[in-house]
């Protein structure tokens, strides 16, 4: 806390990901709406190649591309420190100066080295609070994989699947795919395990197309999944909070394409959202119940978008992924259910705030020394 009283907070964008353009467009709503009499905030823009950067106008100078003016920024993964340095010198000797103070830190990043549990490793390591699931829920969450055997391990329902190496790929197709068509009929999907905004997902109809799909998917990961298609509604349900977590009512993707491709996402933009989802209240309970077991089930925190695959024809509901750093654009899902439920979109933020300070808090009271006081 600085002498003003206002929360010293830390908004992290842009990142490594192939998502990092989606990040700009979440913060700049974030930081258009945040309350500017609770917080001082300091941006701290990541670009494509990982550089952190921080000044005057981060966030346009991210965007543009013209970032000469900016200063490279660091934290140190030192517990106490709560500081944000500004790095100067020439490469032979480097000097940390005190930029800012932290009392929390906000990343707005989708995708790997943001959401995939790394940042929050660092974050942990420096013993700061920040927004968000901790390092095994973001990891567990990213990977779309071993997500669904911690779903399996608790009866949670969701579409069969198979995953392959990169290496099995490339030097054994025909037993890939074999693999592949024991999980069901077609279609079949095709997925990267760790990626988001549909980049490298195939609705295969045939065996051709598995293969296809294959080729294309493992451009962009080590794992790829192969997965039983559903011909499915798209519901989506935003939960809030810590050990307490509440869920929101249900909403409804309805893409006009054949499933909700990167085109649909970002390109024809003729996707409908529809917020509530018309559903009957069992199904709606069912749902919800359904995501709050997941968040708890991979130990999420602050918040996280649990989207479902509603079978159309036997009305079964599945989880089909957990995203820990959800589109927060002021027209995203994820704060879009939350005003539908009740909580504006300014408000969202403050309390995802809070529950960043209650859960670092929450930490002080765990013991991490057994051996030296038993011992
Ligand atoms: N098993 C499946 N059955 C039917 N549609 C699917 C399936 N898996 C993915 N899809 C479609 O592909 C889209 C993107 O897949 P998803 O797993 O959500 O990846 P991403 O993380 O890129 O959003 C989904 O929104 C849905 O339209
Ligand atoms: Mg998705």
């Amino acid at each position: 806390m600085n002498n003003t009283n206002k929360i010293d907070l830390v908004v992290i964008y842009g990142g490594r990901s192939g998502e990092h353009e989606v990040s700009l467009l979440s913060s700049r709503s974030v930081l258009d709406a945040i309350n500017k009499d609770r917080y001082n905030i300091t941006e701290v823009g990541i670009t494509h190649d990982g550089q952190w950067l921080s000044g005057e106008n981060t966030w346009e100078a991210l965007n543009s591309g013209n970032t000469h003016h900016l200063v490279p920024v660091t934290l140190l993964p030192v517990p106490g420190s709560d500081t944000l340095f500004a790095i100067s010198g020439t490469s032979g000797s480097k000097e940390l100066k005190p930029l800012a103070h932290i009392d929390v830190v906000l990343p707005i990043l989708h995708g790997t080295y943001g959401e995939d549990g790394t940042l929050q490793g660092l974050l942990e390591m420096a013993d700061l609070a920040y927004v968000g699931a901790g390092v095994l829920g973001s990891s567990v969450g990213m990977d779309k994989g071993i997500f669904k055997d911690v779903m399996r391990a608790h009866d949670i329902p969701v579409p069969n699947w198979v995953v392959a190496s990169k290496k099995d790929i490339q030097t054994n197709m025909d037993a890939v795919i074999d693999r592949g068509e024991l999980v069901s009929r077609y279609p079949l999907f095709v997925k990267p395990a760790n990626l988001g905004s549909s980049v490298g997902v195939t609705k295969c109809k045939n065996r051709s197309d598995l293969f296809e799909g294959l080729l294309d998917a493992v451009r962009f990961d080590r794992r790829v999944l192969v997965e039983q298609g559903i011909n499915a509604r798209e519901i989506e349900v935003s939960v809030l909070g810590n050990d307490q977590a509440i869920a929101s009512l249900p909403g409804e993707i309805c893409p006009r394409l054949e499933f909700y491709s990167y085109r649909a996402k970002y390109i024809e933009d003729s996707t409908e959202l529809l917020i509530p989802a018309p559903l009957d209240e069992k199904t709606i309970k069912h749902i919800q119940t359904l995501a709050i077991r997941a968040y708890q089930a991979i130990d999420c925190a602050g918040m996280a978008r649990v989207d479902f695959l509603m079978d159309r024809d036997s009305g079964e509901v599945y989880i089909n992924e957990l995203n820990t750093i959800p589109g927060f654009t002021s027209i995203s899902m994820y704060p879009k259910l939350w005003e539908n439920s009740g909580i504006p979109y300014p408000e969202l933020i403050d309390r995802l705030i809070d529950l960043a300070l209650e859960r670092r808090q929450s930490m002080d009271g765990i013991e991490r020394s057994y051996g030296e006081m038993h011992g």
